[in-house]
């Protein structure tokens, strides 16, 4: 906190990007993840309780908290309200990140094609979510689509598991590797934090080796 979040999420490596459906399962769930050695969480407005569950991570320190699943300026606004430090779009919507720039909060917009990722540097970000990383071409894509545009920094998020994140990780264009395979939805609405505990901690090995 206080930093920025672009060096806090290259710090991170990998961001956890969380579906609550019970602002009650974040207490435990924060702890099982900062014990684990995780840094970072992206909790998403995709459901009710998001905006709750994301107010619970900001209240607590140590953690860099963002909001996901951002899509129009007054999510914005909830989001930053309830102390996102940073916010992801699965798209890139020029009025999010108008609002985003005016209240001086890191936005982190979806792309998936070159013609995206232009639009973004059109508006002065350097660095994209490049969203859905597996289904649109997984590492091969993103290789190609960095080759062309030196100089971007991608998050991959979308369809990867602990093996791919670890190979892109090892990409130079790749700032950190989002992903929701190490806290469940289900698992994490039915409580199995054993479980949860064991892929935290595996995913905050990847992201330190
Ligand atoms: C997101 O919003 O970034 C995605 O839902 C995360 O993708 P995953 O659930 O396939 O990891």
């Amino acid at each position: 906190a206080g930093d920025d979040p672009l060096a806090g999420l290259s710090t991170a490596g990998i961001v956890p990007v969380l579906v609550v459906d019970d602002p009650r399962t974040v207490p435990p769930l924060a702890d099982a993840m900062q014990e684990s050695g995780l840094r970072c969480v992206e909790v998403t407005l995709r459901t009710p309780a998001g905006l709750a569950a994301l107010g619970e991570f900001s209240a607590r320190s140590g953690l860099l908290v963002g909001a996901g699943t951002v899509l129009d300026p007054e999510q914005v606004d909830r989001a930053v309200e309830a102390g996102a430090q940073f916010i992801v779009s699965p798209g890139l919507s020029p009025r999010v990140v108008a609002r985003c720039r005016e209240l001086g909060v890191t936005v982190l917009p979806g792309a998936a094609t070159a013609g995206e990722v232009l639009r973004a540097r059109e508006h002065g970000l350097a660095t994209v979510k490049f969203f859905p990383a597996q289904q649109i071409g997984g590492l091969p894509a993103l290789r190609a689509l960095s080759a062309a545009l030196p100089g971007v920094r991608f998050v991959p998020t979308g369809g990867i598991g602990p093996e791919e994140a670890g190979q892109y990780l090892r990409e130079p264009s790749v700032l950190a590797v989002g992903g929701s395979w190490m806290v469940p939805r289900d698992a994490l609405a039915g409580g199995r934090w054993q479980e949860i505990r064991e892929l935290c901690a595996a995913a905050a090995r990847i992201a330190a080796a």
